[in-house]
């Protein structure tokens, strides 16, 4: 515990500083992010950061204005920031590593298609972690593809425990949420357990068939409409991020600033009672024939900082298809990157 004077006699007792990495910090989703993990939304408004933030040495200028600009906004539980180009310097005794710094595909590209340019970034960024972040550093990959990324940090760190490694397919959730509150006439705060299984990718399954909206009716009664939740439904949020794509001519940025804050803010604090979040996490293969060895979302109920995946949910056959498709994409983008996998985990 650090102990900062507020005045003679009277002494607050504030937590030791969570040192924070964000990579691509001089991107969209970079500045979109940091405010809200500066300003204690996310961790909590009693946790002082040190934010450590890592880009490539041609942003540097560009990162130093980023700098400037936290400086300026005057936060209180900012304690300190690091800008950098050296992996080594942003994930020195990091207890949280937001892995966001690739290249984003542009219109008409597969994020699977950026595995070629992103995924080198992840396999050096996997070695770094593992030489000098705390044992414990939460790491979230959200550069794509995403969930082939995720493994392949996790593949090049394996001093780190295996469950410290997610990617982001809260974006997704919170698509198929705020789809579904807009078709029931409900705030979206209403609408409860919808998953993501599967790819970040056009493969995904966004499945509301265990969904209720608050007060327990089911999200089947209250839509509806079968033929739209198996069908625009679901390729409304495969296809979401390529309609953004294509309205701005830049990939999402605010959306999935908001769902980087909302996937850490739920594993540092837990889920609500009775409630879960989609988290593309490493499958074991013991949950609803999924293969093991892929990093896969999965609806996860968390506590104490630790994810557990949802289990016993009836699966039907509709499900079961879909669950498979995208399982076999995964299977397919860790065959591509074998070459950044090392063989021995
Ligand atoms: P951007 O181009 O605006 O910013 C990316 C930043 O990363 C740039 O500043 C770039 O210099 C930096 N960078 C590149 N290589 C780096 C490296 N080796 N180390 C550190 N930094 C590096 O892109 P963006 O819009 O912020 O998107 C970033 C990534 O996030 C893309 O891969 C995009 O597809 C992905 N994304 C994922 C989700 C998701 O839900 N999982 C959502 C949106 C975007
Ligand atoms: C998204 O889902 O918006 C991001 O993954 C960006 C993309 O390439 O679609």
């Amino acid at each position: 515990m650090i102990c900062f004077p507020v005045s003679r006699d009277k002494r607050v007792h504030m937590a030791e500083p969570l040192r924070v990495c964000i990579t691509g910090a001089a991107g969209q989703i970079g500045y979109s992010v940091l405010l809200s993990v500066a300003n204690g939304d996310v961790f909590g408004k009693d946790q002082p950061i040190v934010l450590l933030l890592l880009d490539i040495e041609p942003m540097m200028t560009a990162l130093g204005g980023v700098v400037m600009e936290l400086q300026d906004c005057a936060l209180p539980l900012l304690r300190d920031v690091v800008a950098t180009h050296d992996p080594y310097v942003s994930f020195k005794d990091a207890d949280v590593a937001i892995l966001v710094g690739s290249m984003p595909r542009r219109e008409g590209m597969l994020r699977k298609d950026l595995l070629k340019a992103n995924a080198g970034i992840f396999s050096t960024q996997g070695k770094a972690l593992n030489e000098v972040a705390k044992k414990t550093v939460k790491v979230l990959v959200v550069g794509n593809p995403a969930n082939t990324n995720c493994l392949i940090a996790l593949k090049n760190a394996p001093s780190i425990p295996v469950a410290n490694f997610t990617c982001l397919t809260r974006l997704d959730h919170n698509r198929a949420q705020a789809q579904v509150a807009a078709r029931c006439g409900v705030r979206v705060d209403k609408v409860h357990n919808v998953i993501i299984w599967g790819n970040h990718s056009s493969t995904q399954y966004p499945d509301v068939s265990h969904g209720q909206l608050e007060g327990g009716q089911k999200i089947s009664d209250a839509v509806k409409d079968d033929a739209w939740l198996h069908g625009d439904f679901i390729t409304t949020i495969q296809k979401r991020g390529a309609a953004v794509i294509a309205a701005r001519k830049l990939s999402s940025a605010l959306s999935a600033a908001k769902a980087i804050c909302d996937h850490m803010r739920d594993w540092w604090f837990g889920t609500q009672p009775g409630q879960w979040v989609s988290m593309g996490v490493l499958s074991t293969g013991s949950h609803y024939g999924i293969p093991e060895g892929l990093i896969y979302s999965v609806p996860v109920q968390i506590s104490n900082k630790t994810w557990t995946v949802v289990d016993g949910l009836e699966i039907s056959e509709f499900s079961r298809e879909k669950m498979k498709a995208t399982a076999d994409e995964l299977v397919e983008e860790r065959d591509a990157a074998l070459v950044f996998l090392p063989s021995k985990q």
